[in-house]
């Protein structure tokens, strides 16, 4: 089978950056990671995909002083000169403009820490914890130009624990994460109209 190119925008720490590069790498997944594209400097992502060979580009946000616009369309123009054929944000925390969301409708995927359509937007584990919900999650779904909306391709479900606080909640998710997003990824890659009516369910271990 041969493999896309993915190109995969991050923020921070890159820990879905490599679940997903190294589910690729592996042959887990049908695609070849080729580019990872930070509008952080300084995030430790960028470090990580350089120790998996997977080229790097920083396109610092601030530097286009609030034109939202020109940034998506250096971020588009380095999408399409690394090649990629889907794009995959991982913690990438900049709210898009169509530039980016038109430029790649039905070829990118996101993964958000709740179950959408709970809690879209930010501070989701706080959010859940004073709204005394039982269960909680993460969801990877394909992006479109409003925020936190698109369709949903997969969820991962956690319980809530008493004693939970947003940081144990967070971690609990965020390992369902990284089981989650690069099976979302593979099927996504294998068959993309498959995977929009099949979304994969992950539940908590018996
Ligand atoms: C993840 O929880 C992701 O869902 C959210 O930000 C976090 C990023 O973590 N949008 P990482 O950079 O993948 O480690």
């Amino acid at each position: 089978m041969s493999l896309t190119p993915v190109g995969i925008l991050i923020s921070g720490s890159g820990s879905n950056m490599v679940a997903l590069a190294e589910a690729m790498q592996a042959g887990t997944a049908p695609g070849k990671p080729v580019i990872v594209i930070s509008n952080n400097p300084s995030a430790a992502g960028l470090e990580k995909a350089r120790a998996l060979g997977v080229e790097t580009a920083v396109i610092e946000h601030r530097s286009f002083k609030g034109d939202r616009a020109a940034f998506d369309q250096a971020v588009d123009g380095a999408l399409r000169k690394a090649g990629a054929g889907i794009v995959a944000c991982a913690g990438f925390m900049r709210i898009m403009t169509p530039v980016l969301t038109d430029a790649w409708s039905g070829r990118m995927l996101n993964i958000h820490p709740s179950l959408l359509p709970s809690f879209p937007g930010l501070d989701t584990h706080t959010r859940a914890l004073e709204a005394g919900v039982a269960i909680h999650g993460c969801t990877v779904h394909e992006v479109t130009a409003d925020l936190d909306s698109g369709s949903i391709l997969g969820q991962a479900v956690v319980p809530v624990m008493g004693g939970d606080t947003a940081e144990t909640l967070a971690a609990r998710v965020l390992a369902r994460e990284h089981l989650l997003y690069p099976r979302v990824l593979a099927a996504f890659l294998q068959d993309p109209d498959a995977a929009r009516r099949n979304p994969i369910a992950l539940f908590p271990d018996p």
